[in-house]
């Protein structure tokens, strides 16, 4: 199976854009950039659409949906629209008891805890996924030409809410079980990888012309149990789309020591957080990965000046690498003046893919 030709990435409206031929290693036109969490309470124009209706309930009502993935790229002049939904949004389509509690995040009615709770999680079926066609549809016939990230989150991620229950510092119910129950995590994690999986193979088909798979807190493993617990369960929920042939990105924060390992799951692109500088990153992948990242979000609230010899320093240090598309580091922080992310775009988008940005 491969996309329709009727798909953006196919018709001619994304193919050559610059995040597309940036996430391929070409030479894009101009530097793409867009925002982890750039739609979202930065903007008032958000705040209002979301007033009286749950996280979870706006994203299933398609043309809400649509309309907040929308509102960052006419602010900002972003160079993609990233879909708005959740990642736990496979699981409550699915049936799982799970909320998003507004300054908590993802709680779930019932954890996971045993290979019992595990076999007792319900099938995602495949009709369930229709308001995210709907959504993705409505969004890229206005798009036009900007592409559309399609997202999941990767099984650990995942994971580490379904057996805590809730947000957790250091996720140790799933690092414990997948050493105290390994077949329990296996099952839970092959569970987690086809619900993210059906999830962004729905978003690639109905028109997104790229995926980035989330493992946020994939920098709490060491990388022995990176590879020998997650590894594998992150590459099943990416084997669910590869055949359509978008590029796949993959994000990770505290990742500096996971870098390669990430890679090898089998993505285009690695996303790099605040930590590591990108010339480091791109020498630690042996320099034929292309990066995105990793503006540092601490700065978006520092005067200007010093905002913007940093942007200045990350491109410098992006251009090292055979592709670049600038991101920040993790999302946007709710406070952010959203006038201070338009000028960085305007900084960015000044500056031209052979020009010096020092
Ligand atoms: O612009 C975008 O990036 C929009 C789409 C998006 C959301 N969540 C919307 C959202 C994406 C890509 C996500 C992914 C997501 N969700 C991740 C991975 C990315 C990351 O930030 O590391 C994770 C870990 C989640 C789980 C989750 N959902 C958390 C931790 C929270 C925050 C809770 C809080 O109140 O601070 C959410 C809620 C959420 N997801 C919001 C948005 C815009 C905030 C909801 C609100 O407006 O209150």
């Amino acid at each position: 199976m491969t996309l329709s030709a009727s798909h953006p990435l196919m018709d001619g409206r994304t193919a050559g854009s610059p995040l597309i031929t940036a996430y391929r290693g070409g030479a894009p036109s101009r530097r793409p950039v867009w925002f982890m969490r750039q739609a979202g309470r930065s903007l008032p124009e958000y705040r209002k659409a979301r007033e009286g209706i749950g996280m979870l309930e706006s994203c299933l009502k398609p043309e809400l949906a649509a309309e907040i993935t929308l509102q960052p790229v006419r602010r900002h002049d972003v160079d993609a629209g990233i879909f708005f939904s959740d990642i736990v949004i496979p699981l409550r389509l699915a049936g799982v008891d799970v909320d998003i509690v507004p300054g908590v995040g993802p709680v779930l009615g019932s954890p996971v805890r045993s290979a019992g709770d595990v076999r007792k999680l319900p099938r995602l079926e495949d009709s369930a996924l229709d308001p995210i066609r709907e959504a993705v549809a409505l969004t890229v016939a206005e798009l036009g030409s900007t592409p559309l990230i399609g997202f999941a989150g990767a099984p650990f991620t995942l994971a580490a809410y379904m057996v805590e229950g809730r947000p957790s510092r250091d996720h140790l119910g799933p690092r414990t079980m997948m050493h105290a129950d390994p077949e329990a995590w296996q099952e839970l994690a092959a569970w987690a990888a086809d619900a993210s999986g059906a999830f962004l193979r729905a978003q690639l088909e109905a028109g997104a012309s790229a995926g980035q798979l989330f493992d946020s807190w994939a920098g709490s493993l060491g990388l022995a149990d990176y590879e020998r617990h997650v590894a594998s369960a992150s590459a099943r929920a990416l084997d669910h789309v590869r055949d359509l042939g978008a590029p796949l990105v993959h994000f990770g924060t505290g990742t500096s020591e996971l870098l390669a390992a990430m890679r090898s799951v089998g993505v285009d692109v690695v996303g790099v957080d605040y930590r590591l500088p990108l010339d480091e990153a791109n020498r630690r992948l042996g320099g034929t990965t292309p990066l995105q990242g990793n503006i540092d979000p601490a700065l978006l609230n520092a005067p200007w000046q010093v905002l913007e010899e940093h942007v200045r320093e990350v491109l410098a240090a992006g251009a090292s690498a055979p592709g670049h598309v600038v991101n920040l580091g993790h999302g946007v922080p709710p406070e952010t003046d959203p006038a201070v992310l338009t000028r960085v775009v305007g900084l960015i988008h000044s500056i031209a893919p052979g020009e010096s940005p020092l």
